[in-house]
């Protein structure tokens, strides 16, 4: 996607002080500074999945499948396979619910499986670039297929603009390009529909305040910023036509893990019959599990991203403020699960079914 002009995916490598560079955009200081930071071991790798330079089912994918790259040009000479299997714990335990890191770490497995050292280094550079590649090119997909839905909409509409609401981040930004949720917005607005979309701000990181909101405005898309609560008084008033999310991990049977309040969202949606559909590529899927709620694991974070916001000041100035008594406690879980029963359909690169076991094997008959 363009950021100012120039076109940039959210993780690449460039030739930087003569050597080849894994690099990617800093999302912890959107929307105010758009920096990019440089990932040169292993440590620079778990460090920017866990404190969530990179975040996004897909992006923590791809930038795990990079760091396989790195651990491997990195290790020492002597303990390679030792130094690569405590790499791959090490990024594997960073985050535990999107199902896209653990994925991507395993299909480095196996194309590394067997070879030395430089091999290794060169296959495990041609995975990364295939999964990254891969990544962007579903999103794509995703988005021509979200766009038929939409386009039907519009056309009920006569005309007037399609309002979409969507909750946290599953644009570009939460991938490689694209995104999966706001990829069919960008396919629609591109297309020329008239669309307008409601951006949740998503406390307790705010990842649609700081980055939907910031993407959609670079690529001109009209939005609104909404209080995390609104989407109910919405949807009762009749401005909300449809509801797209991201995921970071469906079950076989059509559970759908995302950023917490997201099941609140789906229980408005059903009691108002808004349509509610959820985003995804295949790499999201998890085959093993059947039922989310109990099954997926669900991340706590530490309770200070509840207590205390950051922002910029009327002086410009980046500050953080406690937002409650400095010794109340806070639990911080980053997501919660969506069951399949309230979901109305997954848009996927393959196209869109029903979230369910039958629908989904529908798509995917070689997960039967
Ligand atoms: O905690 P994050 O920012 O990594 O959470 C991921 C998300 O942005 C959302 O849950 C998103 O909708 C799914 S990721 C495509």
């Amino acid at each position: 996607m363009n950021v100012n002009g120039r076109h940039y995916r959210t993780i690449w490598t460039e030739e930087r002080g003569g050597e080849e560079t894994l690099c990617i955009i800093d999302q912890t200081a959107l929307p105010h500074e758009f920096r990019t930071i440089e990932l040169k071991t292993v440590d620079d790798v778990c460090r920017a999945i866990r404190d969530m330079h990179v975040r996004g089912a897909g992006l923590i994918g791809a930038a795990a499948a990079w760091g396989v790259w790195v651990a491997a040009r990195t290790a020492p000479e002597g303990d390679f396979s030792g130094f690569m299997a405590e790499s791959m714990g090490k990024m594997r335990a960073t985050r535990p619910t999107a199902s896209n890191l653990a994925w991507a770490l395993e299909r480095q497995k196996k194309a590394l499986a067997g070879l030395g050292r430089k091999d290794a280094v060169a296959a495990a550079h041609a995975e990364a670039q295939a999964i990254a590649d891969e990544d962007a090119s579903f999103c794509r997909r995703i988005g021509e297929h979200g766009l038929a839905i939409i386009r039907e909409i519009a056309a009920r509409k006569g005309g007037k603009p399609v309002h979409i609401l969507t909750h946290c981040n599953a644009g570009w930004l939460a991938f490689v390009d694209y995104g999966s949720a706001l990829s069919p917005v960008y396919a629609a607005f591109d297309a020329g529909i008239p669309v307008h979309v409601w951006v949740d701000e998503t406390r307790p990181r705010n990842q649609g305040a700081s980055l939907t909101a910031w993407e959609l405005g670079m690529h001109g898309v009209p939005h609104d910023l909404v209080a995390d609560n609104a989407g109910g008084h919405l949807m009762q008033h009749g401005m909300v036509d449809m509801v797209i999310t991201g995921t970071d991990r469906v079950t076989r049977r059509g559970d759908a893990a995302n950023k917490i309040g997201t099941y609140l969202k789906a229980l408005a949606a059903y009691d108002n019959t808004v349509p509610f559909y959820v985003a995804l590529p295949s790499s999201t899927f998890d085959f093993a599990l059947s039922d989310g709620v109990r099954e997926i694991p669900i991340e706590e974070r530490k309770a200070d991203e509840v207590r205390v916001m950051s922002g910029l000041s009327e002086k410009g100035a980046l500050e953080r403020v406690l937002i409650c008594p400095q010794k109340t406690p806070a639990r911080n879980w980053a997501f919660d699960v969506t069951p399949a029963r309230l979901i109305t359909g997954l848009i996927t690169e393959r196209g869109v079914c029903e979230a369910s076991e039958k629908g989904i094997l529908s798509l995917y008959p070689e997960q039967a």
